[in-house]
């Protein structure tokens, strides 16, 4: 493609002039090196892309700088062995949007290495109305299950409920026949929602956060899907059931938790680590194959994805830092 060829994209700078973001014409010879460049037809809007278009949320590691973790498109141009022109593709994580130009943009060039063909049975906009989030759904429910969680084990907690872990985790779980309770801080506006994408019971953030005496307290979770973290999963840790589990992603209650060895030595609690970013290639390709067959979100889906221009993005940054989003927004490029 001509060097020269402009297109719209998003871009955060931070120079002697101060940190400032907006939409600008870029120039096809601008984006960084790479063997596939796609046209991109969808970027998610992911915490972490909020935190990107902040100077303090150390998130992007030099300036002028695209940011966006994930996107989906269809392939322009690729000198890698896997890809041709034509081929729809989606990216989640590597390096995209932190140090390599990532999806708010109407091109994008990328380490083909970091591409998968688009799985069959997802259009470009399911696969991006899933994207980080629900990608990090669906692989903390498969640690969950190689763990030995199964349905008959009892309910099984998805916090921060109504976010992108958490609506795609409730949508999931509720297919695979768990017992879903949902817990949120939004449970009079989004309750009824939630129960649509199949939660059990809706709690509210402030029941899950009740302070209780003692190092273990009434057995109530078999399982957690944790985006939160922070303070909340010091008492989650002491309800957990016999052998239970927690998959931590997150950290939207913040980055710090106490705890004692009791839930572990005591009750032999497992507290598993979910990392979408560097995920095995396999893995990934098994867990997309999941989402768009057996493990198809269709309630998150149908109701949870809104889409947007790039224009509005400013917008939804200060929405998903302040807990304010419910759902997944995706940006139509
Ligand atoms: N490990 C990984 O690979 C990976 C991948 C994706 C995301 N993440 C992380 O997972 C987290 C969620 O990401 P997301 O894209 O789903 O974000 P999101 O859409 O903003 O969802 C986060 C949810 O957390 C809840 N929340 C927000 N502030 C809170 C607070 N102060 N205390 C308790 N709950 C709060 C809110 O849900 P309610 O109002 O319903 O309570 C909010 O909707 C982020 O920390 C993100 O960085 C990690």
């Amino acid at each position: 493609m001509s060097p020269d060829i402009a297109f719209n994209a998003f871009v955060v700078r931070n120079d002697d002039q101060g940190f400032r973001s907006g939409i600008e014409s870029w120039r096809m010879h601008q984006l960084p090196e790479g063997d596939v460049t796609i046209r991109v037809h969808y970027s998610g809007v992911n915490y972490k892309d909020g935190l990107a278009s902040t100077p303090k949320g150390k998130i992007v590691r030099r300036y002028p700088f695209i940011p966006g973790i994930d996107f989906a498109g269809t392939v322009v141009e690729s000198s890698h062995p896997s890809f041709k022109e034509g081929d729809e593709v989606l990216c989640t994580g590597y390096e995209t949007g932190v140090s390599h130009e990532g999806g708010y943009s109407q091109y994008t060039r990328t380490n083909g290495d970091w591409l998968l063909h688009l799985p069959e049975g997802l259009t470009l906009k399911e696969a991006m109305g899933i994207g980080t989030a629900g990608f990090t759904a669906a692989l903390s429910i498969v640690s969950l299950i190689q763990n030995g969680i199964s349905p008959g084990d009892g309910p099984v907690l998805v916090t921060g409920a109504t976010g992108g872990v958490g609506s795609f985790a409730v949508s999931i779980l509720s297919k695979l026949g768990f017992h879903v309770s949902a817990s949120t801080g939004k449970a009079s506006a989004q309750g009824e929602w939630l129960r649509s994408l199949g939660a059990r019971h809706v709690i509210t953030r402030e029941e899950i956060n009740e302070e209780t005496k003692g190092v273990l307290s009434t057995e109530k979770w078999a399982a957690v899907i944790d985006p939160v973290g922070g303070s909340q999963l010091s008492g989650l840790l002491k309800h957990m059931k016999y052998n239970g589990a927690i998959a931590l992603s997150g950290l939207t209650g913040g980055g710090n938790f106490d705890t004692t060895v009791y839930p572990f030595i005591l009750r032999g609690v497992k507290l598993l680590g979910i990392d979408s970013v560097y995920c095995p290639m396999d893995l990934r390709k098994e867990i997309w194959g999941k989402l768009a067959g057996a493990w198809k979100p269709d309630s998150a889906l149908q109701s949870g994805i809104h889409v947007h221009s790039l224009e509005e993005l400013p917008a939804l940054f200060t929405d998903i830092l302040n807990g304010r989003a419910a759902g997944r927004s995706i940006i139509a490029l």
